[in-house]
């Protein structure tokens, strides 16, 4: 039995994604982040969005335990995690991040059969904190100054993108074994509150849902270089999901990088949104780790 057939309970949301446009095949969508004298700030980016009121989010919660998400079908699954990351640690003590991310990685490889698992980055957010196209970007994130919520629907990484990135990350040898078309190769995001989400939750899009003239390749250009992601057209026969009141405990992955898609997209669309039946609540706080999933199938 799929998600599909059940009658999940839905919150209205508003999301914002790019402005479908029939120019993007010429005049390609950028961002610049970093500082820009007052005169040129219009030159920022050329991006326009739109949002889009009233979309469906279908709630988790709702799902009967026989039924799971996961993320060769959907693109993402819900996962509680056997080892114990204390939110408070995470933010203040090097040594537990660090043990967290092994720990993480470590499940992850035998949980997908991987031959290998890597996590190359982490982001803390924080719903307080504003989300700007001009901050620099900063290779790794930090609790002292972390993220705010995904304002634009997107998908982290191109299909372009996703084996130079994994690239940068293996030995020579590793490289000529792994990217030579046997194996496959997934990014795969795992997302983690550090206390209940009441707001700001995220939303996942199922990749059955997604076609690919709906991915919009958006270049973002900084001091460091630049690097190439999507944004989504939104579309009705987009199917979106999140998961109310999310635990510590309970935490999503889904994918951001495909080598080999048995279905739909490469990856699963997602951002953030305000739920309209929430009130005044504390912020929301996650962290999350990409991570590179090389396995045999
Ligand atoms: C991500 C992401 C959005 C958010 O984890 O890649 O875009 O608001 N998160 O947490
Ligand atoms: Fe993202």
């Amino acid at each position: 039995m799929d998600i599909n057939t059940v009658d999940l309970p839905i919150t209205l949301a508003s999301i914002r994604c790019i402005k479908p446009s029939g120019l993007y095949s010429i005049k390609k969508p950028y961002q610049y982040s970093g500082v820009l004298p007052p005169s040129e700030e219009h030159l920022r980016s050329n991006v326009e969005y739109t949002t889009h009121e009233n979309v469906p989010m279908h709630n988790l919660r709702g799902l009967p335990s026989e039924i799971k998400v996961n993320l060769e079908e959907h693109g993402f699954a819900l996962h509680k995690l056997p080892f114990t990351a204390d939110s408070t640690a995470l933010k203040t003590d090097a040594t537990a991040l660090q043990t967290y991310l092994t720990d993480l990685a470590a499940w992850t490889k035998t949980h997908f059969n991987a031959e290998k698992v890597l996590w190359y980055n982490y982001r803390f957010r924080r719903s307080d904190q504003k989300q700007n196209i001009a901050d620099q970007e900063t290779e790794m994130g930090s609790a002292e100054l972390p993220n705010g919520p995904a304002s634009v629907a997107h998908i982290d990484i191109t299909l372009k993108g996703g084996p130079k990135r994994i690239r940068r990350h293996l030995t020579k040898a590793e490289a000529e074994k792994y990217l030579g078309g046997k194996y496959r190769l997934r990014i795969v995001n795992a997302w983690k509150p550090l206390s209940p989400v009441h707001d700001n939750p995220l939303a996942l899009c199922d990749r059955r849902t997604i076609s690919p003239s709906d991915l919009i390749t958006v270049n973002r250009v900084s001091d460091a270089g630049s690097r190439e992601f999507y944004y989504t057209i939104y579309q009705p026969q987009q199917k979106w999901y999140w998961l109310s009141t999310q635990q510590p405990d309970e935490t999503l992955f889904f994918l951001n990088y495909d080598s080999k898609p048995p279905n739909g997209a490469c990856a699963c669309p997602h951002t953030s949104f305000k739920d309209p039946g929430a009130g005044k609540v504390e912020p929301r706080e996650s962290i999350e780790v990409r991570m590179i999933v090389i396995s045999e199938s």
